[in-house]
């Protein structure tokens, strides 16, 4: 069965706006359609990479499986049961930092692990996943004292420290110079294969998509259909350079993004 079921999503934003006649208080209201007929199954465990040209409605999709967002019509199921609303098991990491910059990376690692009353136990926890993320020996740092790649990888932490089923990444990576950009993408894959989850991530970087993803789609431009979904079986870590296969997905999805000469 699979993990995550997505069925006929359709997703419409109704705008008012007021006409520019003061006398006229009647407004006029458009309807956008975001996302028209979206089908997809992702199975457990799966790194399932969403491009898609800017403004197509990727952040829309990944708000709507999350439970952030109601659709318009069609259905999300995880495990077999609908979505209907946010879940531990399911965390967002932004576009954009989300520490809370009065915190500690310590405190902003253990946010969501009040549940956790035994204070030992619960320090434990979050050591492990600062430990993890190589963050050891920055636990009393606040965000502003972090590089960008640093306080991305205490977001990962904080996301990971929960142990939800499901992480939802909104291209992660945004605002990270070039190497850091790519030790993040090792970072996150190392992270995948280490814990198994299952992750969904939306990038608009074709080369992430390749070199991570255990599945790639790409959706149309708006309103978005889906208009590649691939199973990319090759092992990690990824040379996209030396693998002809990779390198033919990649002058296609160029191709398909509409920007074939940039190959
Ligand atoms: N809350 C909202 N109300 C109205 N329109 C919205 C809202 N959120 C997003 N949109 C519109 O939906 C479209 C898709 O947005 P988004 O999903 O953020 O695109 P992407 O992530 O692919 O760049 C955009 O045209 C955006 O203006
Ligand atoms: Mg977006």
């Amino acid at each position: 069965m699979s993990h995550i079921c997505i069925s006929g999503l359709c997703k419409e934003y109704v705008e008012r706006r007021r006409k520019v006649c003061f006398r006229d208080t009647s407004g006029v209201r458009t309807v956008q359609q975001i996302l028209a007929d979206i089908n997809l199954e992702f199975e457990d465990g799966e790194m399932v990479c969403i491009l898609g040209p800017s403004g197509c409605g990727k952040s829309t999709l990944l708000k709507i499986v999350a439970g952030f967002t109601p659709s318009t019509a069609g259905k999300v199921l995880i495990d077999g049961k609908p979505v209907n609303g946010p879940s531990q098991d399911h965390i967002f990491v932004y576009q954009h930092s989300a520490l809370l910059p009065w915190m500690t990376v310590q405190q902003n690692v253990g946010l969501g692990l009040r549940n956790i009353k035994a204070e030992n136990k619960r320090n434990d926890r979050i050591q492990e996943y600062i430990d993890m993320v190589e963050l050891t020996g920055f636990e009393d740092r606040y965000p502003c004292e972090l590089s960008g790649g640093m306080q991305r990888r205490a977001e990962l932490a904080r996301a990971l420290a929960v142990n939800p089923k499901t992480l939802f990444m909104d291209e992660p990576f945004t605002g990270l110079d070039f190497l850091t950009h790519m030790r993040m993408r090792e970072e996150v894959v190392m992270m995948h294969l280490y814990t198994g989850k299952s992750v969904i991530f939306v990038t608009h970087d074709i080369d992430d998509a390749l070199v991570m993803g255990d599945r790639i789609v790409i959706l149309s431009g708006r309103p978005a259909t889906v208009q590649l979904n691939r199973r990319l079986a090759h092992p990690h870590p990824r040379k996209l350079t030396k693998d002809p296969e990779l390198l033919e997905l990649r002058r296609e999805v160029f191709f398909m993004l509409g920007v074939p000469d940039a190959v």
